[in-house]
């Protein structure tokens, strides 16, 4: 899939103000940090669509934009993280939530994981939780840059050993950077197919 146009729509912090729910929406969730805003950015080829930034906690409200005028692409806040309060990380989780398990248009959702980092509580949390609400989802790795390809194996097959202890199948999984945009089209081949074009 080619990405012509990308759009900012709208900032919410509410999910009935959310766009009508009217045509396929796809969101980036994760650890706060993680790159949910940079790997959109690269997405769509526009480097200043989403807001990022170096310190963790930027995004904090439900940001949707139109791709192609065809789809949503939902940015969303991110959680866990232990320099954003507990009482603003809960209610960002309360947030998210509500919208993940209410918007009926939700075609996949991406959880996004640090491909450095060990496979943490609370990204298996969330996934056991999608999995609880039938919610479908896919795993992106972020980071690759930062890694050789001996270690991006090493980290992947980890994560599966993991996985391996609650799932019986694995969800689909990307590589990415938003850096070198490692695995960026894999992603838009992948919604492009679930679109069905
Ligand atoms: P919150 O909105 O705070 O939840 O964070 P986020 O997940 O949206 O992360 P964001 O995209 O703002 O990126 C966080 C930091 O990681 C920034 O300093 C980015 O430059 C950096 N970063 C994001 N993606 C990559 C990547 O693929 N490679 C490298 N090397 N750095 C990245
Ligand atoms: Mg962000």
């Amino acid at each position: 899939m080619k990405i012509k146009e990308a759009e900012f729509v709208t900032s919410n912090t509410d999910v009935a103000k959310c766009p009508e729910p009217k045509i396929p929406e796809y969101a980036f969730i994760g650890r706060s940090n993680v790159g949910k805003s940079s790997l959109i950015n690269a997405f769509t080829g526009k480097t200043k669509l989403a807001k990022t930034s170096s310190t963790p906690g930027k995004t904090q409200l439900i940001n949707h934009f139109i791709i192609n005028n065809e789809w949503y692409l939902c940015d969303l806040p991110g959680y866990g993280y232990a320099q954003v309060s507990k009482t603003e990380r809960e209610k960002f989780m309360r947030m998210v939530k509500k919208y993940l398990a209410s918007r009926e248009n939700l075609m996949c959702t991406f959880v996004l994981v640090d491909i450095r980092h060990e496979p943490l509580k609370n990204d298996l949390d969330f996934m056991a939780w999608m999995g609880e609400k039938e919610l479908p989802f896919a795993i992106i790795f972020t980071k690759a840059d930062k890694l050789g390809q001996g270690k991006i194996s090493k980290a992947v097959a980890t994560y599966k050993r993991e996985l391996k202890k609650q799932w019986e199948e694995f969800p689909p999984m990307f590589i990415t950077s938003s850096e070198d945009k490692t695995g960026v089209n894999d992603l838009r081949n992948y919604i492009g197919e679930i679109n069905g074009y």
